[in-house]
């Protein structure tokens, strides 16, 4: 595959495409595997080289799944030599787009993202995949705030075609739509949403979450059972409580909490149920058990 260059872009750095991922967990190790899937050469960064060691060995994985099943056509060895794994922010530098995807904590994220505005022209886009904060209150920690943006990506990134495309109350029409243009590049379909607290996905998805955890608290039916009924009567890939172990009990209080504090709406306030869980580590897929039991991956 040619590599990707500018062209709507006006080419001002010229040469090859560059897209910066700060944060290699599940999410930033899609968002770069994705990109260098498309031609576009990636640096994927990590404070932990430990993550980076398993961004490595997933994207691998990944694509290799890929192209068995003709998904792809160039070899997973290729793509991923456009991919150069750093563990410092100094990477980023020359990069014409960078994507904040580290842990959904405030004070992580706002670090990160003052690092990168510190660190690139000013004229890059930033991009943040924060799945519950403001893109409003993010946008101060960057410099030149009209190329911020919120980028929200879905799990699996390489299977799940959605972005939800934030903007800020200064983001400008141009950023938007020269992100909008790379995400369609490399396969996504975005929705453009303003910066609501649950922006569209989030906001509908969590309350069914929380309904479908009461739901098994009051002992109406058990796990499976709820699950069945999503997937086979509404025709869900996954049941709401699989839908959860699958995205993170830990992630889904954080989201609901953000939410409720919002809206001071309490069908947006966690479960009891789901707070014992997170409390006593019972975390979903990752950690081996939620409202199922997991094989975890070493
Ligand atoms: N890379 C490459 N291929 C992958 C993959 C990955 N990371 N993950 C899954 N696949 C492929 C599988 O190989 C399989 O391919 P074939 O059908 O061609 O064989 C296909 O995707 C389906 O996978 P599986 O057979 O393993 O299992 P499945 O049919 O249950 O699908 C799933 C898995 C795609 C995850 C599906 O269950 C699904 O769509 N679930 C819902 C996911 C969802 O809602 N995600 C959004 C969560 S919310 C979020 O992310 C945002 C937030 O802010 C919380």
């Amino acid at each position: 595959m040619p590599r990707r260059r500018w062209r709507s872009f006006n080419g001002h750095r010229g040469g090859k495409l560059k897209v910066s991922v700060i944060g290699s967990g599940t999410m930033g190790r899609g968002i770069g595997q994705i990109f260098a899937q498309n031609g576009y050469d990636v640096n994927q960064v990590d404070v932990d080289q430990t993550a980076l060691n398993m961004a490595e060995k997933s994207i691998l994985e990944s694509l290799n799944k890929l192209y068995s099943k003709h998904a792809i056509s160039e070899s997973p060895e290729d793509i991923l030599k456009r991919i150069n794994f750093s563990d410092s922010m100094e990477s980023v530098r020359r990069s014409d787009l960078v994507i904040e995807a580290v842990f959904e904590k405030l004070e992580i994220k706002t670090d990160t993202l003052s690092k990168i505005s510190d660190t690139v022209d000013k004229d890059v886009i930033i991009g943040t995949n924060t799945s519950s904060i403001s893109i409003n209150f993010l946008s101060k920690y960057v410099r030149n705030p009209e190329r911020f943006l919120g980028i929200h990506f879905f799990n699996p990134v390489p299977i799940m075609k959605l972005v939800e495309v934030v903007s800020s109350e200064l983001t400008t029409e141009f950023y938007l739509k020269k992100a909008s243009d790379l995400l369609v590049n490399v396969g996504k379909d975005p929705v453009f949403v303003k910066d609501f607290p649950g922006f569209v996905s989030n906001r509908v998805l969590m309350p069914l979450i929380r309904e479908a955890i009461l739901v098994f608290e009051e002992n109406v039916a058990n796990a499976r059972d709820i699950d069945k009924t999503f997937r086979l009567g509404m025709n869900h890939p996954m049941g709401p409580l699989e839908l959860a172990d699958f995205i993170g009990l830990d992630v889904c209080q954080d989201i609901m909490e953000v939410l409720y504090i919002n809206y001071g709406d309490p069908r947006f306030k966690a479960p009891v149920t789901l707070r014992n869980f997170v409390n006593s580590g019972k975390l979903g897929r990752k950690s081996g058990e939620g409202f199922y039991k997991y094989e975890v991956k070493k």
